[in-house]
């Protein structure tokens, strides 16, 4: 994405469903961008359609804000922007990628598993540091 970008991403994530009321998402935006260990990628036609946002921690590489425009499933972009993720993080030497699913979140577990990920059961703890 570019910096101009930010409205029609932020528009993908309502639409989506992905936005939480207590994530800042320019702030997260920013952040992404502002080091080369992550990044935010985006799906364009007409307009920006679908959005990945991409990082590596020294050890894993992790994938947040998958978001595709309700209009626009099942054509494949959420297939695309996942692999131009782990090509992402391919180019940068990490060799597993791995990502985080509210509980509620049932559909999404069939298509990450169409592409190849498995629940590895894993209970994630969170603490808000600054
Ligand atoms: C999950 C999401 C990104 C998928 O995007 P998409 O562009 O519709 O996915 P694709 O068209 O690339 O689908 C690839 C394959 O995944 C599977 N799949 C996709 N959506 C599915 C669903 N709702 N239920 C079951 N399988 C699904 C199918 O096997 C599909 O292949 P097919 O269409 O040939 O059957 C999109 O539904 C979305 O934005 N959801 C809301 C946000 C979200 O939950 N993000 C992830 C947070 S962890």
């Amino acid at each position: 994405m570019e910096d101009g970008d930010v409205d029609e991403v932020v528009a993908v994530w309502n639409a989506a469903g992905v936005s939480r009321p207590w994530n800042d998402p320019a702030r997260d935006l920013a952040f992404a961008r502002l080091h080369p260990h992550s990044t935010v990628l985006v799906g364009v036609t007409e307009r920006i359609v679908a959005t990945v946002m991409v990082g590596e921690d020294g050890h894993r590489g992790w994938v947040y804000y998958l978001a595709v425009d309700p209009e626009r499933r099942r054509e494949g972009f959420g297939r695309a922007m996942m692999a131009a993720a782990e090509g992402w993080l391919s180019q940068r030497g990490v060799w597993k990628l791995q990502l985080l699913i509210r509980e509620e979140n049932v559909a999404v577990q069939r298509f990450y598993e169409a592409l190849g990920y498995r629940d590895v059961r894993t209970v994630c703890m969170q603490k808000v540091i600054g």
